[in-house]
C-alpha cells in the first residue's frame, strides 16, 4: 500500500512562483510514490471577504493550475473542499478539543487579523487552522507537502490528532510535514526579508504564473539586490540568496553548479540568465493551462470529490462512533 499525502491551496489572489516552487512542484514529484489528495480549499478562502462570482471562477482556475503543473488526475485525487461535507463536520468536532490559547499563538492569525483589530477579525479566520487539521486528518495522510509558512499550522494538526487519539482511542494518523530544503520560502523581489505573497500590493514583488516573458524579465531586472558583488549563496545577503534559489530550482542545478556558473560575473548578466531560465521553466506550464476547458475540469473535480468523499466519510463515521455522536 502506498502512503498518503494531502495538500491544498486557496483559490484566492494570483498564484506566484513561490507557490509553484515551494508547493506545486513537490506535489507533482510526490505523486509517483504516494497516493495523493490535492484540494482546492474554498472554505478557507472565505475566512477573508471574497466576491462570490470571483471565488467560483478562481476555484475552477486553481484546478486548472494543478493540472497544468502536472498533477495527474488518473493517479491523484483533485477536488474542491466544499464538495466533501465531512471537512466542515470534522472541523466542529476538532474545534471542541482545540484550545483558545493554541489558536491565539498562530502567527498567521496574528498577521491577518492585525490589519483590522482582532476585535473585528472573523471567528473563521481564528479557527482556520482547525479546518486545515480536519482536511488532513480525514484522509489519514502520512505526509503534507507545504511551504515554510504552514509549518505552525501543521504542528497544530499533529497536536489535535495526538490529543484525539489519547482521549478517544487510536483514530487518526499523525501527519508529518514535508517542507522542501530549497524553495520553502521564496521571498518578495522587492523586499527579500518578506515572503512572496498573494496579498502583496506591489505587483513587482511577485512573478505570477500568468506573467508573460516580457513581464518576467522586467520584474527580475527590477528586483532589489544587496551590497556586495559576488553571485553566491550567503545567509547575510537575502536578496541574492533568493534570486539564486529561484535560479537553482528553475534550472534543477545544484547550489555549487549555480555558483560556479556565475563566478566572476556581474549582476546584470546574472539577472539576464535568471530571467531566461525562469521564462523557459514557465513556458510548458503556460502552454498546458490553455488546454483544460471548463467542462473537462468540472468532470475531473466531480470524480475527485466522489473518491475523496468515501474516504473522508469513513473517518468521520469512526469519529462520531468514538465520541458518541451516532
Ligand atoms: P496559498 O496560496 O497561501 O494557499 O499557499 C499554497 C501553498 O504555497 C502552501 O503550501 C504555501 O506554504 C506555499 N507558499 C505560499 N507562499 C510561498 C512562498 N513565498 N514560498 C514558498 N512557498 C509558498
Ligand atoms: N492553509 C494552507 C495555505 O494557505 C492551505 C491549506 C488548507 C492546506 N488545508 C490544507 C495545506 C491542508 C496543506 C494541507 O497555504
Amino acid at each position: 500500500m502506498k502512503k498518503r499525502i494531502f495538500s491544498g491551496a486557496q483559490p484566492t489572489g494570483e498564484l506566484h512562483i513561490g507557490n509553484y516552487l515551494g508547493a506545486l512542484k513537490n506535489w507533482v514529484a510526490l505523486q509517483d510514490d504516494y497516493e495523493a489528495f490535492y484540494c482546492i480549499v474554498n472554505l478557507h478562502a472565505i475566512t477573508l471577504p471574497q466576491d462570490p462570482a470571483t471565488l467560483r471562477q478562481k476555484t475552477l482556475d486553481l484546478a486548472r493550475v494543478y493540472l497544468a503543473a502536472g498533477v495527474d488526475p488518473s493517479r491523484s485525487t483533485i477536488f474542491i473542499q466544499s464538495d466533501v461535507a465531512a471537512h466542515a463536520e470534522l472541523t466542529w468536532v476538532l474545534s471542541c478539543i482545540a484550545r483558545m490559547g493554541e489558536l491565539e499563538r498562530m502567527t498567521q492569525f496574528k498577521d491577518k487579523s492585525s490589519k483590522g483589530s482582532s476585535e473585528r477579525a472573523g471567528v473563521g479566520l481564528f479557527t482556520y487552522p482547525v479546518l486545515m487539521a480536519a482536511d488532513i486528518l480525514l484522509y489519514q495522510a502520512d505526509l503534507v507537502p507545504v511551504g515554510q509558512d504552514q509549518k505552525q499550522h501543521l504542528e497544530l494538526s499533529r497536536d489535535l490528532a495526538v490529543r484525539f487519539n489519547r482521549d478517544f482511542g487510536e483514530t487518526f494518523k499523525v501527519p508529518d510535514p514535508y517542507i522542501p530544503k530549497a524553495g520553502a520560502s521564496i521571498k518578495s523581489l522587492q523586499d527579500p526579508t518578506k515572503k512572496m505573497s498573494k496579498s502583496d500590493e506591489n505587483p513587482k514583488a511577485s512573478i505570477f504564473l500568468t506573467d508573460d516573458a516580457d513581464t518576467i524579465a522586467k520584474k527580475i531586472k527590477s528586483a532589489v539586490t544587496d551590497s556586495g558583488t559576488d553571485i553566491k549563496f550567503d545567509e547575510s545577503r537575502p536578496a541574492i540568496n533568493n534570486l539564486l534559489t529561484i535560479y537553482q530550482l528553475v534550472t534543477g542545478k545544484s547550489a555549487e553548479e549555480c555558483e560556479a556558473n556565475f563566478e566572476g560575473k556581474m549582476y546584470g548578466q546574472f539577472k539576464g540568465e535568471l530571467a531566461e531560465a525562469t521564462i523557459e521553466f514557465m513556458r510548458p506550464f503556460q502552454e498546458r493551462i490553455k488546454q483544460f476547458d471548463d467542462e473537462t475540469v468540472k468532470e475531473i473535480l466531480r470524480t475527485g470529490a466522489d473518491s475523496a468523499r468515501s474516504i473522508a466519510n469513513a473517518t468521520l463515521r469512526d469519529v462520531y462512533q468514538k465520541t458518541g455522536i451516532s
